[in-house]
């Protein structure tokens, strides 16, 4: 959406404080023994109580409230009563909720508890890509210059990026136009970021696989080749300068 009145930027400024705050919150609460969908429902709560809800159960009948993937899986991982986190996992919660009819979307990869296989690195990249990307973002920015940008720092440091996953429009639904903001300098991409429009910016940076596959259970996606895949997620307000993040709150 592009915001045009100062009714809309305060809607779209508390979803973003909504699922930030949820984001952060599930973060602190991850733990080894926990299974994921005990994180899901707790942060369930936190969205109810700022009277969010999760989009991807409302809009795309998820089987979950938010998504939580460990290790090998890439995104939209499926929260389960069987699936206990362990000291060392890898884990990303991405948390996507609607607010009064606006739409913010986060999500972030960290180490459950001490990082017993030296994840940390990898998500260090991720985290300082992310900004990177948001440093160039302005109005009027190529769509595809940014998407340059993210894939040659994520080879700079020894990473490729997953160039089937992506960054989108958001506001007043989960998903809306610009439709893909790439992980990559896409050339027949020749659209530019709009002043005021609200974008989820997405980094997707892997070890070493290119592309993902939806699993057997018709959610997650994951390498073929057991890659691992961090991202950040932020949802911003293009302006003229250093874009607004609506997010910040997760303390990405
Ligand atoms: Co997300
Ligand atoms: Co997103």
């Amino acid at each position: 959406m592009q915001i045009t009145n100062n009714r809309e930027l305060a809607g779209i400024k508390k979803a973003g404080e909504a699922v930030a705050i949820t984001l952060k919150k599930m973060k602190e609460y991850a733990a080894p023994g926990m299974s994921t969908k005990e994180l899901d429902e707790y942060g369930n709560s936190i969205l109810r109580s700022f009277g969010a809800i999760s989009a991807p159960k409302k809009d795309y009948n998820f089987p979950g409230y938010t998504c939580i993937c460990l290790n090998k899986e890439a995104c939209h991982g499926i929260p389960s009563s069987t699936r206990l986190l362990k000291e060392g996992d890898l884990i990303n919660i991405d948390v996507s909720a609607s607010l009064n009819g606006f739409y913010g979307d986060n999500g972030q990869s960290f180490v459950v508890g001490k990082d017993h296989h030296n994840f940390q690195a990898q998500i260090d990249a991720s985290i300082e890509i992310l900004y990177l990307a948001l440093k160039q973002i302005k109005a009027r920015t190529k769509i595809a210059h940014v998407g340059g940008v993210i894939e040659k720092e994520a080879k700079l440091r020894g990473y490729n990026v997953i160039k089937n996953l992506f960054g989108h429009g958001v506001g007043r639904k989960l998903h809306e136009l610009p439709r893909e903001v790439p992980n990559f300098k896409d050339k027949k991409n020749n659209d530019r970021f709009r002043k005021n429009s609200v974008v989820a910016i997405e980094t997707f940076i892997s070890t070493k696989a290119q592309y993902v596959q939806e699993a057997a259970d018709g959610w997650t996606m994951m390498a073929r080749d057991n890659s691992y895949v961090v991202q950040h997620e932020h949802t911003i307000i293009v302006t003229d300068n250093y874009p607004i993040i609506l997010t910040k709150d997760n303390g990405i």
